[in-house]
This record gives structure tokens, sequence and C-alpha cells, in this order.
């Protein structure tokens, strides 16, 4: 909890004024958002854009003000969280289920920066399970597309029911296969008729906001 208060309100000092600031999803992020929260009691003149419910609830109890796709241009920056980090600053991310409108507003970020402890720093990617985003109908259909390149998914649930996204869809948690290109599953992916999205985000990350063994706070681009 500590390592994530501190990572999470390091990303702040990135948030200047008039900036418009995609808003992540997760316990890590929580700290930035809180954080925030405070500097926009202080005078802080931001705009934020959710990327869950969960958040714009959040946002809104912390009296940030909040926008939507509608009303601007392009995000300064988003701050998010992330399941795993690689060296190359490539994320599984959708833990919680956010991982398409993470991705929307990550996309659209000018600068991206990532908020993760040490325990979300791996080698490899893919210890944790890959969320992928499907749409209800023909979900059966669209699982065998899914275990036919190699991945093995399995519906999340929620207390015995499918675990319903902020979308109105279902999500597979996947193994994923040893040896592969994050960049080409991620694409192979996404040709899947029936998937929405998925939690590989590759070449977005600007910045990853994250501590040593000794808990000092470091950059990594
Ligand atoms: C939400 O869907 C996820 O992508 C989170 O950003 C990710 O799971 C990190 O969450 P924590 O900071 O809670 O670990």
């Amino acid at each position: 909890m500590v390592d994530k208060k501190i990572v999470g309100e390091k990303a702040a000092e990135f948030v200047k004024d008039g900036m418009v600031v995609g808003l992540g999803t997760g316990s890590t992020v929580f700290y930035t958002i809180q954080k925030l929260g405070q500097l926009v009691k202080e005078g802080l003149s931001i705009k934020g854009i959710p990327t869950s419910v969960q958040t714009e609830e959040l946002a809104k109890e912390l009296g940030i003000p909040l926008t939507s796709f509608s009303e601007i241009e392009s995000i300064d920056i988003a701050i998010d969280g992330a399941d795993e980090v690689n060296s190359e600053l490539e994320l599984i991310k959708g833990g919680g289920g956010a991982l398409l409108r993470e991705k929307i507003i990550a996309r659209a970020a000018k600068i991206f920066i990532v908020v993760a402890d040490s325990s979300k720093r791996v080698e490899k990617l893919g210890a944790f399970r890959l969320p992928v985003e499907v749409i209800t109908f023909g979900y059966e259909m669209t699982e065998k597309h899914i275990r036919a390149i190699g991945l093995v998914p399995e519906i999340r649930l929620n207390g015995g029911t499918p675990f319903i996204t902020d979308n109105g869809n279902y999500i597979f948690d996947c193994q994923i296969p040893e040896h592969v290109q994050p960049e080409m599953l991620e694409r192979m992916l996404n040709m899947i008729p029936g998937v929405v999205e998925n939690g590989l985000f590759v070449g977005m990350t600007d910045l990853v906001i994250t501590l040593d063994q000794e808990k000092n706070v470091v950059m990594l681009r």
C-alpha cells in the first residue's frame, strides 16, 4: 500500500494547470487521483476524463471537474496503473476490467504515464493472465477462436455469473503462449470477430514511475 501511494502520488507532479487528464483505474492510480483532488482544492485547474465508472465516481467525490470526448480535442496526459510491465514498457492491463476505456484514453493522450510498484515489473509478460474483452453475442464462438490461436481463456466471473464490464461486455482471462511477441498477439486478438479489445498495451507508454529495491522512486523511459 505504501509503495502504491509513493508512485501514485509522484505521478500527480506531472499534472499542470489547464491540462486535460486521463484518470486511470485501480488501487495505485487511486493515490494519484486522491492527490489531484487535494491539488484541485488548493486551486489547480484541470479537467479529468475517467477510464471507468468507478474512477468517475471517485473523481466526483473528490471534486475533480470532469469532461468527455465530445468536449475536448485531445488529452494532455493520462496516468494509469498496470498489472505487468516489462523492460520495453509493454503492459498487461485490465485486472480491474477497465482495459477498453483505459486503452482509448491512453491512445488519445499526448503523454501516457504508468504507476506501478516493483511487484508489477516482469522480465516477460504473461504470468498475469491477459484480459480480453468480448461482446456477449456469440462469446462461446469467440472463445473457440481465442483458443485456436494458442491462448487458454477462462471467462471472468463475479459471484458465479459472468463479470460485466462498464461497456456491457464479458472478459476472458487468458493464459498466453510462452514465446509470443506482445505486438503480434495484440493484433491477432483484435482481428477475431467478437473481441473488442485486449489488455496488451504496446508502444504506448512514455514513462513508468516505479520503485527500486531501496524504495527510491525510479523513472523508466
Ligand atoms: C484496471 O482494469 C487495470 O488495468 C488496472 O490499471 C491495473 O489492474 C492495475 O491496478 P492496481 O493498481 O490496482 O494493481
